[in-house]
């Protein structure tokens, strides 16, 4: 059973878990161990391997201590398993088995159920990894091209903490599915990565901007409901990636704030009010990639009537968004949730369980927390006085899985015919012809200090160092 083990770093897997105690985990995780560094090898930003990256590496998992910059070559970074401490209560947080004590072990009936989650989840780790792995060659300043290694090691950790729980828990079936996590590639047809949004390419800085904005944040509310599993080993172990996945959202919303900052001004600049002739991206631009990743992530979340999240639910498997502190009834058994469905080609609204809509009860928190950060950056679009505002579409908009799925939705969630959406989805998705422009307009900037045309620096720099330091040597 894996305690709050003292962080042992001189092993061979840095661990918090007591693996020196436990030959066998520790032997599969050694023969596992060379096939993820072969993995990484492939398909990790493996141009830069020669180079030193100032990084953050989790050294222990109290507070601060995880957060210990050096410089580090990536393939020498040291991959650990950490868990958060064991809790002084662990009692299962939700469903209808709350109150009773959490599992330090996996309840036969539950097995199956368990184990998918957690390759659902691990799966989408190496896939983001190899959806960035070519940014390097075009990224905007040595800070951001920091802040994309940090994204893809941690992302790799996040990898080796489900592998963690598949090998210790689930036995040879748990071993098979370690296995796998290596051989999906994202985007590859004949073994895709599990979910469709892990398939899609992000081969440009607006894209992983994006994407550490929308689809890391995705992934919190995920290990969020994780983290109040009453299996207590993905419970710790979602709550220490969570502090990691902060660093995530911190890039992504700062990083778009940073790149809508400098449109403005380009806006300004421009005598026309055109951020391109300026060699920016337009505002308008920016609006098409946020419609495109937002409801691509919004797929995420499941199905909006869905007996699978109430299975999982009562089971405990997941509970809600922060289910200690926001709720006082874990069960859940009464309530129900007015729903938007498109019934007979119109609009109408009904009344669903509410454990049926735990999907849509858990995107409801994602939105609300896009919109915040939506209105942040309108914000900052007042401040230099252009008139443009960005918003996020409608739940609705371009979605491909769930009740909306194969209907055709204006940004503001109006349903529109299939004509309409073909004449103007241009206007509302990202073109080609925007693909070929951030292309262009995307060429490496590596001199220390130095920031690409397209973006404003940030406010400060990183790891207690100046804006000027040299965050990668080239
Ligand atoms: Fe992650
Ligand atoms: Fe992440």
């Amino acid at each position: 059973m894996p305690q709050a083990c003292a962080v042992d770093l001189n092993d061979q897997i840095p661990n918090n878990v007591g693996l020196a105690d436990d030959p066998k985990v520790r032997r599969a995780l050694l023969h596992w161990q060379p096939k993820y560094l072969e993995w990484w090898q492939e398909m990790g930003p493996t141009d830069f391997a020669p180079n030193d990256i100032y990084l953050r590496t989790a050294v222990s998992v109290d507070s601060g201590g995880w957060a210990n910059y050096d410089y580090v070559r990536m393939p020498d970074y040291r991959w650990g398993i950490f868990l958060s401490p064991q809790r002084r209560e662990s009692l299962i947080r939700a469903g209808d088995l709350a109150g009773q004590r959490a599992w330090n072990a996996v309840p036969g009936e539950y097995r199956t159920a368990l184990r998918r989650l957690i390759v659902t989840q691990a799966d989408t780790e190496p896939a983001s990894v190899e959806q960035q792995r070519m940014l390097g060659h075009t990224a905007p300043s040595l800070y951001d091209l920091r802040n994309l290694f940090q994204v893809n090691v941690e992302e790799g950790r996040h990898l080796w903490a489900m592998v963690y729980l598949l090998h210790k828990f689930f036995g040879r079936d748990g071993r098979d599915e370690g296995d796998m996590l290596l051989e999906r590639r994202s985007g590859d047809p004949d073994k895709p990565r599990i979910l469709g949004t892990f398939n899609q390419p992000c081969d440009n800085w607006l894209s992983f901007f994006c994407f550490t904005m929308f689809v890391d944040r995705d992934g919190k509310y995920q290990l969020a409901a994780l983290k109040e599993s009453a299996f207590e080993p993905l419970a710790r172990s979602c709550e220490f990636m969570l502090t990691e996945e902060a660093f995530h959202l911190f890039v992504g919303e700062t990083g778009l704030c940073r790149i809508i900052r400098r449109s403005a001004e380009l806006t300004k600049l421009d005598p026309n009010g055109d951020a391109r002739a300026q060699g920016g991206i337009d505002l308008p631009l920016i609006q098409r990639a946020i419609n495109y990743w937002f409801s691509f992530c919004l797929d995420l979340f499941g199905g909006e009537i869905s007996s699978n999240a109430a299975e999982v639910f009562a089971n405990g498997l997941k509970g809600r968004f922060k289910e200690d502190q926001r709720y006082s009834d874990h069960r859940a058994l009464d309530g129900v949730y007015a729903l938007t469905t498109v019934d007979n080609g119109r609009l109408q609204t009904r009344e669903v369980p509410l454990r049926n809509a735990m999907n849509e009860v858990l995107r409801d928190e994602y939105i609300r927390d896009c919109t915040r950060a939506l209105n942040k950056w309108n914000r900052v679009l007042a401040k230099t006085g252009v008139d443009f505002r960005l918003s996020l579409p409608s739940r609705r908009f371009h979605r491909h899985h769930g009740i909306y799925a194969g209907h055709s939705f204006n940004p503001a969630g109006e349903l529109i015919d299939p004509d309409t959406w073909n004449l103007m989805h241009t206007h509302w998705l990202p073109t080609p012809q925007d693909q070929a422009y951030l292309h262009e307009i995307m060429q490496p900037v590596y001199e220390p200090g130095k920031f690409a045309n397209w973006i404003s620096p940030p406010s400060r720099g990183l790891g207690g160092q100046p804006l000027e330091f040299a965050y990668v040597r080239m």
